[in-house]
């Protein structure tokens, strides 16, 4: 569960990019977030993957406080609960794709080995099973974001975020990337996306509409 209650936040030079926010998100709730440029909708994303404080106002992320949790009490949070999709895919050229997924899980207290065993099940899952040997600059973007996905969801997540997992994509490779992250069923995990683009947030069954650092929407199919 992701429950907001009036959170604003205020970045230095006192641009105000959430204006009191709050919002419920259930277990297993896939939801777009969707707004112009600006809008806030990457400082909301901070929020919910506790990568932020909130100036004021209260956040609970899957039961914990973050007002009141401790720095490494959040990393631990992070690490175990919560996965990140960036549009920029934010992959490591130095190694392998097999290892990129890997590392994702480096914090979760599992030997190397058994690491990559669960990398490539999850590389499997996103249709990748023949690029594990690969680096990632020889992947086309979409195959790159595959990638990501992979390594996002190998840990099994509760809550998966995405910030315009499709915006450096074309956008047949975009449909693909979005056609996944609605089919991998996700065990029962709580997506939510940010895009600027209604075409992909109308794939959702819960639509957030943010303008100037607020909800003026919350749309159900
Ligand atoms: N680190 C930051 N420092 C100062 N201002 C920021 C920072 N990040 C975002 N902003 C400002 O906050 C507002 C919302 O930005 P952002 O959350 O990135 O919007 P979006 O993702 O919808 O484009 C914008 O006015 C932006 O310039
Ligand atoms: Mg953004």
């Amino acid at each position: 569960m992701i429950e907001l209650s009036e959170v604003i936040k205020e970045y230095a030079g006192g641009v105000r990019a959430l204006r009191g926010i709050s919002l419920q998100v259930a277990d297993g709730e896939q939801v777009a977030i969707v707004g112009p440029s600006g809008s806030g909708k990457t400082t909301m994303l901070t929020i919910l993957g506790t990568l932020e404080r909130p100036t004021s106002g209260r956040v609970e992320i899957e039961g914990t406080a973050i007002a009141e949790a401790s720095d490494p009490a959040l990393a631990g949070l992070r690490a175990h609960r919560i996965g990140f999709v960036f549009q920029s895919f934010h992959l490591q050229e130095t190694m392998s794709v097999l290892d990129n997924v890997a590392t994702g899980m480096l914090y979760m207290g599992l030997p190397l080995r058994e690491r990559r065993r669960i990398a490539r099940g999850a590389l499997d899952r996103v249709g990748l099973s023949h690029r594990v040997d690969f680096r990632p600059r020889t992947l086309s973007g979409g195959e790159r974001q595959r990638v990501a996905i992979a390594r996002a969801v190998a840990k099994q997540p509760a809550i998966l975020l995405a910030d315009e997992p499709t915006g450096n994509l074309d956008s047949r490779s975009g449909a693909g990337v979005l056609e996944l992250l609605h089919g991998l069923g996700l065990d029962g995990a709580t997506l939510v996306l940010i895009t600027h683009d209604a075409a992909v947030a109308d794939t959702f069954p819960r639509r957030l509409h943010m303008r100037d650092g607020e909800i003026i929407e919350d749309e159900a199919a």
